[in-house]
């Protein structure tokens, strides 16, 4: 295997839609083939066994220098479900299997690929590859997107209501606890009422006042901020304030498409970060993988493999469910601003966005 002892990180990944398949299979068949439909793509796609794809460098301001690999899980986007737990489990197993193979310092388990995990990494070997869910990074850029975007409202944290949709999973969780002191409400959302309802019992003591429900319906017209980071199609943003910041961080995306942005409403990608001083992708795939309206934005939960990797600091970093300690959340977003990897540019999937203030509070 080529440079098989210098791979830094691995990143392992899925598709979350056929467009992005589609766009990533005719880019690396030869220019000489006919392009794949969708229709031809389908019915083959989850066939395809866990692989390398391509290698990767990144840049840290420092000046230091990582190398890494992508391993592409090949997990059918429509089979994201609870329905195929065992098949994705398979999947993931062997992706890892594949990292290791490689001798990856540390392994960053990307988007779905860590939920079906359940962060849990008992199973394998981590003496000398390390694994990370890349969730604390993903939370740091979350809170660091929300807290910007409110001070450009010219509005201040601590007089906000801040809904999280998906409180009681790990991301859900780690946003709740880093807030908890930091806001004047949290709007608890999650399916399961007797696990919101424990979680929710753990904040009574915080100077936030605290407020759960299973009903969307009912939280989100009391929210100045909402963090959506459920894995869900099914979520619908209905009678939200006039002036709401909503940071969409879960997967499949499809908040903004429902939500008429302008005059104090914004609605952004969250949890992304730019790796400043630049990667290079070889074979170069980068409109393929990473085709977003700005060169170096990445995912928080590949970059955190990228920062631990360029401060060398090989450790199971973010790991199990609900761990993610606020110290941690501070920990990693420091070594990220040190290696310049930093909060990605507002954009939503409309391309770039800029907050707009309401016409009232213009001068
Ligand atoms: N931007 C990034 O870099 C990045 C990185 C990693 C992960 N992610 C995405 O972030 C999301 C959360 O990840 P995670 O690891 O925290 O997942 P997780 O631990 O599985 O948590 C998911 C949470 O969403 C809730 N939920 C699911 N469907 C819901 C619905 N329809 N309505 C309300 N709540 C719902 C779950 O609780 P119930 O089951 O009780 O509803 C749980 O609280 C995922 O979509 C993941 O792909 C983004």
């Amino acid at each position: 295997m080529e440079n098989e002892a210098h791979i830094d990180f691995a990143v392992i990944g899925h598709q979350d839609n056929w467009p992005s398949v589609q766009s990533i299979i005719n880019g690396m068949r030869s220019g000489e083939n006919e392009p794949l439909t969708v229709a031809q793509i389908k019915g083959t796609f989850s066939y395809i066994p866990p692989r390398s794809i391509f290698k990767m460098t990144a840049k840290s301001k420092t000046g230091k220098t990582v190398n890494g690999v992508y391993i592409e899980t090949f997990i059918d986007p429509d089979e994201l479900t609870p329905h195929f737990l065992r098949k994705n489990i398979n999947k993931v197993n062997e992706a890892i299997s594949v990292a290791l193979k490689h001798k990856s310092k540390i392994i960053a388990l990307g988007g779905f690929t860590s939920i079906v995990l359940e962060g849990n990494l008992s199973q394998f070997d981590t003496s000398s590859s390390k694994i990370t869910t890349g969730n604390t990074l993903t939370s740091a850029y979350i809170l660091k997107g929300v807290t910007d975007a409110i001070l450009k409202l010219n509005k201040r944290l601590q007089d906000c209501n801040v809904l999280i949709i998906g409180a009681t999973g790990d991301i859900g969780s780690a946003c709740t606890h880093y807030l908890s002191s930091k806001v004047k409400g949290l709007l608890l959302n999650a399916r399961n009422g007797r696990k919101l309802e424990a979680f929710a019992q753990q904040f009574t003591d915080t100077s936030a006042e605290i407020k759960w429900n299973t009903r969307l319906e009912e939280l989100i017209p009391m929210a100045d901020i909402i963090i959506c980071v459920a894995s869900s199609a099914s979520i619908e943003i209905k009678d939200y304030k006039k002036q709401v910041v909503i940071c969409d961080a879960g997967y499949p995306k499809n908040l903004d498409t429902k939500i008429e942005e302008g005059n104090g409403t914004f609605v952004f990608h969250g949890g992304m970060g730019t790796v400043n001083y630049g990667y290079d992708f070889k074979p170069d795939y980068r409109e393929h993988f990473y085709n977003y309206p700005r060169p170096h934005i990445a995912h928080g939960c590949i970059l955190e493999a990228v920062v631990l990797a360029f401060e060398g600091k090989y450790e199971n970093f973010s790991s199990g469910k609900g761990n993610i300690k606020t110290e941690s959340i501070d920990k990693i977003h420091e070594l990220s601003v040190k290696h310049g990897v930093e909060l990605a540019p507002f954009y939503n999937s409309k391309g770039l966005c800029e907050i707009s203030l309401p016409k009232s509070s213009k001068g």
